[in-house]
């Protein structure tokens, strides 16, 4: 039978402090109620550690998970789009400090679809025999490009990571199909031009420049139709339809996509996971931590049919259709935590505040 990539290990790091919708409506112009409706965001957990330290820890859980010692990993690779630094790269940092020495690490950025793009990296390279066990990570610190009094496009996103452990499997479970797609035309509807080659060297830091520039509407309409559309290809290509679907891990982008995209399917609620309520637009980490709380929830079964479907900033979108193992309990459990903070949301967010002030120079200042 055909190599496969099976996901074997699964865990997520959700940092400790939580910004609600209630402290929203201390910082803009919004409600609680508003931002349900149009987004079914209640809450998001932000970072006072960097991502590298997200990321490390969704590692370690996932390989406790699957029972694995990081010295027997061949590559980690993580997505993001909110490394702390360029170089080196979150996952050399990740493969040091788990001890993975005998891995090959990269990052790879396709913004929110970063963990279907990896996942399909990683199924080419078990599936062609260039490695047998892989570490990918989705891991973003998205709240250091918020601007905490934009109320159209802070309000949705959060920190976070999550992780999975690939092995090459011979018994049918695995990565059965894969659709990526992009249209690079329309990437100026999201962009962080921050920390590129043209942010650092530049004697001023900008911040009409360095916060996120996002078009809600039109990537809205990009979301619903290139999830739906990706995910019909994927579904054809591995011969399956959507009555053979028993979930869908959908990227956590809003509760109405989600819902607009999967109806288009045909695909009901009871069939998608959703945890959007509680952690917000985490990006490419939102479907390892999605895989991670639907373990978790017992929505995974063995022998299951999963798709894994995302788009995002570039633009990308992606799909990847697999068949879940026989395992859905951990083997093991890593019980290591970040390190503590006192701080609340407002605490952390002051840098925000005061570096976008200048942008609401006319507005009545924050309580
Ligand atoms: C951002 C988003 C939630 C805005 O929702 P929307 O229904 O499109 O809202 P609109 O932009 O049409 O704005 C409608 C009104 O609400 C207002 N509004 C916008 N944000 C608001 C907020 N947080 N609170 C209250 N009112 C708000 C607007 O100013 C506008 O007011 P107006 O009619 O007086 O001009 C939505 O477009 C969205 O989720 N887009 C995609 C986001 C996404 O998935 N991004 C991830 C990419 S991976």
């Amino acid at each position: 039978m055909q190599t496969r990539a099976e996901i074997t290990g699964w865990g997520k790091c959700v940092p400790p402090v939580s910004l609600s919708n209630a402290d929203l409506e201390r910082l803009m112009d919004t409600s609680d109620e508003w931002i349900i409706e149009r987004t079914g965001i209640r809450n998001r957990q932000l970072s006072h550690v960097e991502t590298t330290d997200l990321a490390e820890l969704a590692a370690r859980r996932a390989l406790a998970c699957a029972g694995m010692d990081a010295a027997d990993l061949d590559l980690v690779v993580v997505a993001t789009c909110t490394p702390e630094i360029l170089c080196p790269s979150v996952a050399a940092m990740v493969q040091h400090r788990i001890g993975a020495s005998n891995a090959g690490a990269f990052d790879l950025n396709a913004a929110c679809s970063g963990f279907v793009y990896g996942t399909s990296v990683v199924a080419g390279m078990i599936e062609s025999g260039f490695a047998e066990r892989v570490l990918l990570v989705g891991a973003e610190k998205l709240h250091f490009a918020m601007d905490y009094r934009d109320r159209g496009t802070s309000i949705l996103f959060g920190d976070g990571a999550g992780a999975a452990v690939f092995e090459a499997s011979g018994d049918g479970a695995g990565v059965l199909a894969v659709d990526l797609g992009a249209d690079g035309g329309k990437g100026g509807t999201m962009l962080i031009r921050s920390m590129g080659s043209m942010g650092e060297p530049s004697a001023t830091n900008d911040p009409a420049i360095h916060r996120l520039h996002f078009e809600g509407q039109a990537v809205f309409k990009i979301a619903v139709h290139g999830i739906a559309a990706s995910a019909v290809r994927v579904l054809d290509r591995a011969g399956l339809t959507t009555d053979d679907i028993d979930l869908v891990v959908p990227h956590q982008a809003n509760a109405r996509i989600i819902d607009s995209a999967t109806r288009r399917l045909g695909i009901d609620g009871d069939r998608v996971f959703v945890n959007i309520a509680d952690l917000g637009n985490t990006a490419a980490a939102s479907i390892p931590m999605a895989i991670a709380d639907a373990l978790e929830a017992g929505r995974v079964s063995p022998g299951d049919t999963v798709v894994l479907t995302a788009f995002g900033g570039g633009v990308t979108w992606g799909s990847i259709a697999l068949r879940w193992g026989d395992r859905t309990e951990p083997v093991g459990v890593h019980d290591g935590e970040l390190p503590p903070t006192e701080m609340t949301a407002l605490d952390l967010l002051q840098p925000n505040l005061a570096f976008y002030a200048p942008l609401h120079a006319d507005e009545p200042p924050v309580d």
